[in-house]
């Protein structure tokens, strides 16, 4: 195991109602004037918005408000929300929503405490500080009410990246798991696809003996397993969504990734195409996971073939190893398309002739080098054979 430091100082409020303690909290963490940054509506529809600004006048603090965060969040929302700040003095943001409202609030968190061109920040530079963050979740999926990251698209040039620091962990997610029962099917599986993709992309390790952080992987993908099937059947089933929800934000405040190097080129391979298509993050990795996997599983068979064992039940093949890594692999595909995840461009929108682009934007857009970095370092080369292998 590598030597690692491990600081996640979110309080966590879990379960029925939660939401209605909004108030509460932003105040117990030091909020006074509020933004309440959130999507496309769906939260002003099912009435939660209502609730939160009633929980925050119920506790005497001031709120402005900012809307219309989309899937895979830009930069330009982001702009108007740190004047927005400025303007209305702002000291603490409440993101409700999924990970795009959760992120676009980090963004504008760094961006108002900062001088320069936020995007500084998605372009290398260290954040240090930020205004405090709080969450109310929709929707399991990215994590983000857990994570020190944030994820935006940069609309010249398109350009999807991400930015990392301690200082954008949240200051307390609420996680009520009935909020996620209005999700269309289509959101709750790409939400499960992306926590699986967040576990898989810590399993594809180089790091030696790291057994305790394996077998929690294991265990959260059991559960994906079991709950997955069990929600896309029943929608309101309360438990399945309970389980999905805690194992989102296991899967990536990075308790399960610690003391291991990790992969991450299926997010980075993904993340172009929801730059270019603006599909839905985790449907993007349903197709990108099993071409990426089946490119790079001879770099560690035996790893990829403890997976197929432990998780989807394979029988090892101990002469011939790598077939039980692609046992694996496919039964990985099956799942996904059992709860109606794209498996090829196609069922993104994604164009072969587009490939090209893809993989300039990948390999050199905004300052990159001509290669990704995980499990296996990737050039343009291969990145071009993976994207043609999802055609
Ligand atoms: O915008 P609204 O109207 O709210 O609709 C959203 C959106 O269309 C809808 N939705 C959310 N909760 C709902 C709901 N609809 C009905 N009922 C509810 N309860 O679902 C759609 C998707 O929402 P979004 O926030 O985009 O989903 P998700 O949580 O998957 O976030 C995706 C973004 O997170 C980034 C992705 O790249 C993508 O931009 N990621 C962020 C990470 C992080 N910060 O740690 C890590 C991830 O790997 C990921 O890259
Ligand atoms: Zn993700």
């Amino acid at each position: 195991m590598d030597n690692f430091t491990f600081y996640s100082p979110s309080f966590f409020m879990f379960g029925k109602d939660t939401e209605n303690r909004a108030g509460e909290l932003v105040k117990r963490f030091g909020g006074s004037r509020v933004l309440i940054h959130y999507g496309g509506g769906s939260a002003v529809r099912s009435g939660l918005i209502g609730r939160v600004k009633k929980s925050l006048e119920n506790e005497g603090v001031y709120y402005a408000e900012l809307g219309g965060v989309r899937p895979n969040p830009r930069s330009g929302l982001v702009y108007e929300g740190i004047s927005l700040c400025r303007k209305e003095r702002i000291d603490f943001i409440l993101a409700v929503g999924g990970g795009s409202a959760i992120d676009s609030s980090k963004a504008i968190a760094a961006g108002v405490l900062y001088d320069g061109d936020f995007w500084d920040f998605y372009s290398g530079k260290k954040i240090e500080k930020a205004l405090p963050v709080g969450t109310i979740l929709t929707i399991a999926a990215a994590g983000s009410e857990g994570s020190p990251d944030s994820v935006i698209t940069r609309e010249d040039g398109m350009f999807k990246r991400g930015a990392g620091s301690d200082a954008l962990r949240p200051k307390f997610s609420i996680l009520n798991p009935a909020l996620t029962m209005t999700l269309p099917p289509y959101q709750t599986a790409a939400g499960i696809t992306d926590i699986m993709a967040h576990l898989h992309e810590r399993y594809l390790t180089n790091t030696k003996d790291v057994e305790v952080t394996d077998r929690l992987i294991e265990a959260l993908l059991l559960t994906m397993i079991h709950e997955g099937p069990r929600v896309i059947a029943d929608p309101e089933n309360y438990e399945a969504r309970a389980n999905i929800m805690w194992a989102g934000m296991m899967a990536h405040n990075n308790a399960v990734g610690v003391g291991r190097s990790q992969d991450w080129n299926s997010h980075n391979i993904e993340h172009e195409l929801s730059a270019l298509y603006d599909c839905a993050h985790g449907a993007g990795l349903a197709v990108t996971m099993p071409a990426v996997f089946r490119y790079v599983y001879k770099h560690d068979v035996m790893r990829f073939a403890k997976l197929a064992v432990r998780v989807w039940g394979c029988q090892m093949d101990f002469d011939h190893p790598e077939e039980t890594a692609l046992a694996g692999i496919a039964a990985l595909e099956n799942f996904l398309r059992s709860i109606g995840m794209p498996l090829d461009f196609a069922g993104l929108g994604a164009k072969k002739e587009d490939i090209p682009k893809l993989v300039e934007s990948l390999c050199y857009g905004d300052g990159r080098d001509g290669s990704i970095s995980g499990f296996v370092t990737l050039n343009a080369e291969d990145c071009t054979k993976i994207y043609q292998m999802m055609v």
